[in-house]
C-alpha cells in the first residue's frame, strides 16, 4: 500500500470529527485574514491524544503531556509577530491561561475581596497578571490566536490535515510546530468494543431476574481488600494495539503548503537515543527541523537537528535561571549531547548554554526555554521564506 492509499484506507474508516466543519469554516476565516495581511502563520499542535478502548468510550489510554511545550511556544510565536492555530488537546493547558490554570496555581489564589466585596487580584500579582492579560487581549483583539480542540488520535489526524490543505494560500509564511505527544498506538474501528469493556464474566441472559446471588454470577470486581486471589470469574484485559499511521511524509510531501517549514518534536527517555533518533527522523520524513527532548531534562535543554550545518545545535537555560521541575533531573542536562556515537564527550552541563542570564521576568521566574527556542526558529523561518523567494525568481 503506497502512502495515499493508507491515507485513504484510514481516513475512510473513521468518521470525521463532530466539530471539524465548524473548525475548517473558523481556520478559512483566520487564514484568509492572516494572508491578506502578510502574516506568517504557525500551526502549533499540543497535549496528548488519547486512545479509546470503546466506541462509547469509557476508558482510554493516554499520556503524559500537559501541553506546557504548546501553550508556552504559542505565546513566544504571538510575540514575534506570528498568527497561531493552536491546535490543542482539550483541557490541556492553553496560551496567557495556563498561568492560572495550573493545579499548582491555581487562579483562585491569586483573588481576594476588597472591603466592599469586589473580587479583586491580589496586589502582589497585579504586575505580573496584568502584563499577561494585556498579551491576551491583544492576541484576541487583533485576530493573532486561533484555538481549537482534539481528544483522540484520530480527530488530531483529521484536524492536522484539514488545517494543512486549508494553509496553502500561506506558501512559505505557513510553519507546522508539531509539539503534541501523539500516541504511537491505537485500536483500529473493526476491533474496538462497541460497549463498555466488563471487568468479568456477564450472564448469557443479564435481563432475566432470577434468585441467583449476583455475586456467585459473576458480578464482581476483585479489590484486593477481603479476597486473596481475584475470582476465577474476574477477566483480565489484554489490549492489542496497532500502530498509528505516521503520516508526517504525508504532511510534507503533500498536505502542507508548498514553501512552508516543518518542525516535528523527538522525545526520549534515554540520553543514549536522543540524537540517533531525531536524525533518523529527519532524513526519514526530508522536512526541515528536529527539535529533540528527554522527558526529564525537557524543560531545560534542546537539540536542533537540522539537515544543513551545524546539524545539531543544543539550546539550554543557563543555570541560574532554571525553573524547578518536581518531574525534571537536572544532573542528566548534558548527558544525550555527550552520548554520541562515535564516543567524544561534548558539551555536558557546563557547556555552551544559550542566552545571557538576563532574560526572563521581572518576577524573577525561571526563564523558559521556549523564549530561547522560538526566536531561533523565526531566524530558520526566515531563512527558509528567503530561499524559497530566490528559488522562485
Ligand atoms: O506537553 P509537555 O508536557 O510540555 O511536553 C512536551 C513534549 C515532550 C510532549 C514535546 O516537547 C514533544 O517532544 N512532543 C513530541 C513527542 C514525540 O516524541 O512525538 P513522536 O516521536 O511520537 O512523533 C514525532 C513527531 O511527529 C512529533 O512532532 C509529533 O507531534 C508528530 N506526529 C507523530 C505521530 C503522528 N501520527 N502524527 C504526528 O504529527
Amino acid at each position: 500500500m503506497d502512502a495515499t492509499e493508507a491515507e485513504s484506507s484510514y481516513f475512510n474508516n473513521y468518521p470525521p470529527p463532530k466539530a471539524l466543519n465548524k473548525h475548517k469554516a473558523l481556520a478559512r476565516a483566520f487564514i484568509d485574514l492572516q494572508v491578506e495581511k502578510h502574516r506568517r502563520v504557525v500551526l502549533v499542535t499540543s497535549g496528548g491524544t488519547t486512545v479509546p478502548l470503546e466506541t462509547q468510550t469509557v476508558r482510554f489510554i493516554d499520556n503524559f503531556s500537559a501541553g506546557t511545550r504548546g501553550a508556552a511556544s504559542a505565546e513566544q510565536f504571538l510575540e514575534n509577530g506570528y498568527a497561531v492555530i493552536f491546535l490543542h488537546r482539550q483541557f490541556s493547558l492553553l496560551p496567557y491561561s495556563r498561568h492560572y490554570s495550573h493545579s499548582t496555581n491555581c487562579f483562585l489564589d491569586f483573588m481576594d475581596e476588597d472591603a466592599s466585596s469586589a473580587i479583586v487580584v491580589r496586589s502582589e500579582y497585579q504586575t505580573a497578571m496584568r502584563d499577561v492579560l494585556r498579551k491576551y487581549r491583544l492576541a484576541k483583539q487583533n485576530n493573532l490566536l486561533l484555538v481549537l480542540p482534539f481528544t483522540t488520535v484520530t480527530e488530531y489526524m483529521f484536524e492536522l490535515r484539514a488545517l494543512a490543505h486549508l494553509m496553502k494560500p500561506l506558501g512559505a509564511n505557513a510553519l507546522f510546530y508539531l509539539a503534541a505527544a501523539v500516541s504511537d498506538f491505537f485500536i483500529p474501528r473493526d476491533r474496538m468494543a462497541e460497549h463498555k469493556i466488563q471487568s468479568s464474566e456477564i450472564p448469557a441472559h443479564p435481563n432475566i431476574r432470577s434468585n441467583s446471588n449476583p455475586l456467585e454470577d459473576g458480578d464482581d470486581v476483585y479489590t484486593g481488600y477481603n479476597e486473596d486471589q481475584p475470582s476465577n470469574k474476574s477477566k483480565k484485559l489484554v489490549i492489542d494495539l496497532d500502530p498509528v499511521p505516521k503520516f508526517l511524509h504525508r504532511l510534507v510531501d503533500g498536505w502542507a503548503p508548498e514553501g512552508s517549514m516543518i518542525v516535528s518534536f523527538k522525545l526520549e527517555t534515554d540520553p543514549n537515543l536522543l540524537v540517533y533518533k531525531a536524525r533518523t527522523s529527519l532524513q526519514r520524513y526530508a522536512h526541515h527541523l528536529v527539535i529533540g527532548n528527554l522527558l526529564s531534562t525537557r524543560k531545560w535543554e534542546v537539540v536542533f537537528v537540522t539537515p544543513d550545518p551545524p546539524h545539531e545545535r543544543w539550546i539550554r537555560v543557563p543555570k541560574t535561571r532554571r525553573s524547578k521541575s518536581i518531574s525534571g533531573e537536572e544532573n542528566l542536562i548534558g548527558l544525550a549531547e555527550g552520548q554520541h556515537q562515535d564516543g567524544q564527550e561534548r558539551g555536558g552541563q557546563e557547556g555552551r548554554q544559550e542566552g545571557d542570564g538576563d532574560e526572563g521576568d521581572e518576577q524573577g521566574r525561571g526563564l523558559e526555554i521556549e523564549s530561547l527556542i522560538i526566536p531561533e526558529l523565526v531566524q530558520l523561518h526566515t531563512q527558509r521564506i528567503e530561499h524559497v523567494e530566490v528559488d522562485s525568481s
